[in-house]
């Protein structure tokens, strides 16, 4: 019997007899931790032949779980540096299994052999109200000088100020902001999308109403855009926010007919793409100074009561906003809301010593985030009255 122990020790005698052992403990063994560890062991034998012929013979079976795949993958791409026979093999690897976490360990791979350091973040000092479409006030900023992304799009046709010609145009607009919110965002750092099914109204009583779960369709457009899902987080209300929808039910206890009462919203988190894992983007920070003493949110269920506001008709609540900036960005990071509405999430990155970058379409609301902050953005758009003078477009 042997076991994952037994196998690291028979890998240090480098021996004929033994890459013949190991051979035999990959071919025959049961448990998947041993054979795993039988690969890796031959990986690091002297032998570099036996290692290809084992390879060539193994690394292409449907037979052998995954899980071993990756271990001859990784074997392939620390041998791929100085043997031409390998590198050929792992682009052959690449394409026979046509697997994300396959391209993602070569990309990572790649990464770490060019040592390439890691984009310095373009620094952005003041804060900023962008007003105008956020595809084209966007092209503003640099890339790469934005910590943290955190917004909540204009509803499908669910409020008075967003008017779509169809689902798709809507996916489609979301998609350009998120594309452009991409190349602003630093490698590696955080968007959070708040969203919720929406329904359109009916034409007329003849028809159904159609529901939209427009989280499952944007988690397709942040992928497509560049970013790659982390977590759902579950903003919890007390009330659900429209009418009673389980009332039908209720009258009838008629199965189908049921509809329960929405309380949640959905917090989307997902990470911009990029080849090197989260360590680096928090050793930017090792001097943090902690001073948090809050309790923890420790489940994705966070127990917040809406807002309400006179101006605008779907506001965060602060305290949201504070939850976000709070667990995904460090003080003096650029905090970004491309739909910035009334202004919410800035108000909250100021108080917490952020440097908040808005953008806001409509005048009437950019006009009230600018007389209400009193002064406080550098205003860039079209209806400002204070301009900044000199604008690069990066994009
Ligand atoms: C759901 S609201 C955001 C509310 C915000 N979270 C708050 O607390 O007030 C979405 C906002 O995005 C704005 N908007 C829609 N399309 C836009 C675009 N292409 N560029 C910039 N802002 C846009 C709308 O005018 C609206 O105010």
């Amino acid at each position: 019997m042997y076991t994952v122990e037994k196998v690291k020790a028979l890998a240090k005698i480098r021996t004929p007899e033994s890459f013949g052992t190991l051979l035999e403990i990959f071919r025959s063994d049961e448990n998947i931790d041993v054979r795993r560890e039988a690969v890796s062991s031959i990986g690091r034998h002297n032998d570099s032949t036996r290692i290809y012929d084992f390879l060539r013979e193994e690394a292409f079976s449907r037979d052998n779980p995954m899980e071993l795949i990756y271990q001859m993958f990784r074997t392939c791409l620390y041998r791929s540096k100085d043997d031409e026979r390998f590198s050929r093999l792992r682009d052959e690897m690449i394409t026979f299994w046509d697997n994300e976490i396959i391209s993602k360990m070569n990309e990572y791979y790649n990464f770490r052999q060019q040592k390439e350091k890691q984009r310095p973040a373009n620094k952005i000092t003041s804060p900023l109200l962008l007003i105008g479409d956020n595809t084209e006030t966007l092209k503003t900023l640099p890339s790469n000088s934005i910590q943290l992304i955190f917004t909540s799009p204009p509803y499908y046709n669910a409020r008075e100020y967003s008017d779509y010609s169809s689902y798709a145009v809507y996916l489609s607009k979301m998609a350009g902001t998120f594309y452009a919110c991409n190349r602003v965002l630093e490698d590696g750092r955080f968007i959070i999308v708040n969203v919720s099914p929406v329904i359109t109204r009916r034409p007329g009583r003849e028809f159904e109403s159609i529901r939209y779960p427009i989280h499952y369709d944007l988690h397709r457009v942040l992928t497509q855009t560049g970013y790659y899902f982390v977590d759902e987080i579950l903003w919890v209300k007390p009330e659900p926010s429209v009418p009673d929808r389980v009332s039908g039910y209720r009258q009838t206890r008629k199965p189908l007919s049921y509809k329960p009462n929405c309380i949640t919203e959905s917090l989307m988190v997902y990470r911009k793409e990029c080849a090197f894992l989260l360590d680096r983007n928090m050793k930017a920070y090792d001097d943090y100074d902690r001073h948090d003493d809050e309790p923890i949110d420790t489940t994705n269920c966070w127990h917040i009561a809406p807002k309400y506001d006179k101006n605008h008709p779907a506001v965060f609540p602060e305290e949201l906003c504070r939850k976000v900036l709070r667990y995904y960005s460090f003080e003096g990071d650029a905090v970004l809301d491309p739909f910035a509405g009334s202004g919410t999430f800035g108000r909250a990155a100021r108080k917490m010593g952020r440097i908040p970058v808005l953008c806001e379409i409509n005048e009437d609301y950019a006009n009230i985030i600018e007389s209400e902050s009193g002064g406080y953005y550098d205003v860039r758009g079209r209806s400002s009255k204070k301009r900044s003078q000199q604008i690069t477009i990066w994009e």
